[in-house]
């Protein structure tokens, strides 16, 4: 049931922290990561791949993207993401030394059930993360990781997704164990920056009032585009479908990267921009690159609303907005960074009088082809 609150998605944002959290749960000890789930598997298979695929569609296709960038930086195994309609559909390279891994919330989406069954066909290890106990994906997967959100009942999925990058990093690290690939006490270290996401997130959810009243002001907005960077790449693309779903906003993400090869010609004064940051204390360069392509998007008369670390300093002279997150290690930075998206497309739908929990044409998990 909603409890209190004005919709399940106002609810499943509210547990996100908790998502998080129990997730982690049983899944280390000594600073190191193991998932019992994978002992069946057998660490020699883990060890023995060449490569993984990540399959999955939607708002879990950029928990997959979120989670590549996190597994081959500690696994140093090359990570590819592909939504599971295309996978599918054009004869990929499997070999007994590939790893597949699918995401999904409800474990029924017909689209990664058929890429799953289609993987393992082809002679692949399917390792599936879902938060579905006993559904359809996991049994026909050789490993399930379940992400631990609880039931999540809104059509837009929002706890599920920080779960399912939890995952993938409990997932990273495991690998990186195996293969040994990162010392223990940088291992330690990854997971502490895990361990400490909830209150992080916690923190975040406060700024709901503020983020509300953004959404109040911009309910007559006809376009939104997203601009991230690494990371944040698949935060800005999520941040566009979830006010695309909800608000049925016409929105874009974009990589930041992106901008002088086309979409900046999208520029006009008064275009709302969403950029996520960087934060300076990762890559300074990145983040740079990041506030220089801010100037360039002010100059020429757009609205900037940045998600960027509390006290950037440098964001502010450009930004009309800023949202603030806690600082957390570059890789942690969008189970953060993505709240803001989440709050912002589900009051600009309650603002406009639409149905937050049930958007119109969606299904909750979509179960044909
Ligand atoms: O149940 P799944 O995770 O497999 O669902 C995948 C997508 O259909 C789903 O994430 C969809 O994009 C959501 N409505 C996004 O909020």
């Amino acid at each position: 049931e909603k409890g209190g609150w004005s919709s399940f998605m106002a609810k499943e944002i509210s547990e996100e922290p908790d998502a998080v959290a129990n997730t982690m749960r049983a899944r280390h000890h000594d600073g190191q990561v193991v998932i019992p789930e994978l002992e069946a598997l057998g660490d020699d298979v883990l060890a023995g791949i060449d490569r993984i695929t990540i399959i999955a569609c939607g708002t879990a296709a950029y928990a997959g993207q979120v989670g590549s960038y996190a597994i081959e930086q500690w696994a140093r195994v090359p990570v590819q993401v592909e939504l599971s309609h295309e996978f599918r559909y054009r004869d990929p390279v499997i070999t007994p030394k590939t790893l597949v891994i699918s995401i999904s919330q409800s474990g029924e989406t017909m689209d990664t059930l058929m890429a799953v069954k289609f993987a393992r066909e082809a002679g692949a290890t399917v390792i599936s993360v879902c938060n579905t106990q006993g559904a359809t994906i996991p049994r026909e997967s050789d490993a399930v990781i379940y992400t631990h959100a609880g039931p999540e009942v809104a059509v837009a999925s929002t706890k599920a997704f920080v779960a399912q990058i939890t995952a993938l990093y409990l997932f990273g690290l495991h690998l990186a164990r195996v293969r040994g690939t990162l010392s223990v006490p940088e291992q330690a270290r990854q997971l502490d920056e895990l361990a400490a996401i909830p209150a992080k997130l916690s923190k975040v959810l406060e700024s709901h009032d503020s983020i509300a009243q953004l959404a109040k002001w911009m309910a007559d907005t006809r376009a939104v585009l997203f601009l991230g960077r690494h990371v944040g790449f698949p935060i800005a693309m999520e941040g566009a479908l979830k006010l695309k779903e909800l608000a049925y906003i016409h929105a874009e993400g974009f990589a930041a990267g992106e901008l002088k090869h086309g979409p900046i010609a999208l520029i006009e004064p008064g275009q709302p921009v969403f950029v996520v940051v960087p934060s300076p204390r990762g890559s300074d360069e990145m983040h740079k690159k990041v506030v220089s392509n801010i100037q360039e998007i002010r100059a020429r008369g757009a609205r900037v609303i940045a998600i960027a670390e509390q006290g950037d300093a440098a964001v502010l002279p450009f930004a009309d907005e800023v949202i603030p997150i806690p600082l957390a290690a570059p890789l942690f930075e969008p189970l953060l960074a993505v709240i803001p998206l989440q709050i912002f497309a589900m009051e600009l739908s309650s603002a406009k009088g639409l149905d937050v929990d049930q958007p119109r044409n969606l299904a909750k998990s979509v179960t044909v082809e």
